[in-house]
């Protein structure tokens, strides 16, 4: 097991492979940022136990590559830290795109969309969503 000393968290900061990528901000993203963070669409609040809609796509701000040398192998929506789904990809033939139905009968915290470029490692990205009575 590897121990995170100060000197590792360092090296991982500088290492686009290790740990997980996100932006600062939407506006001020680098073109590289853009193409990578998982954009989630979803209401902000939603009803309790009632089914909406989740669409998380990855190069909506700027196209990602699609080719076998470096494509979108999978994305992730969590809950809060609470899985909820996954989708595996291949290049040139799925683009990155999931869309799904989920149902919430508790606040979890904000809608976390985690994917993963074969070149430029794992991205994250979040909304916020209010679980109404
Ligand atoms: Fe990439």
């Amino acid at each position: 097991m590897m121990i995170k000393t100060k000197e590792t968290v360092k090296e991982c900061a500088e290492d686009i492979l290790c740990g997980v990528n996100t932006t600062a901000g939407v506006e001020q993203a680098t073109d590289l940022e853009r193409k990578h963070l998982p954009i989630i669409s979803a209401p902000k609040s939603i009803k309790k136990g009632e089914c909406f809609e989740v669409t998380v796509e990855v190069g909506k701000l700027l196209q990602h590559p699609n080719e076998p040398g470096h494509f979108i192998q999978f994305i992730e929506l969590y809950a809060g830290d609470t899985y909820l789904a996954r989708m595996d990809l291949t290049a040139k033939t799925t683009f990155p795109i999931m869309k799904t139905c989920v149902q919430l009968d508790h606040a979890y915290g904000k809608l976390r969309a985690f994917e993963r470029c074969n070149l430029h490692g794992t991205w994250e990205n979040y909304v916020g969503i209010e679980v109404i009575e």
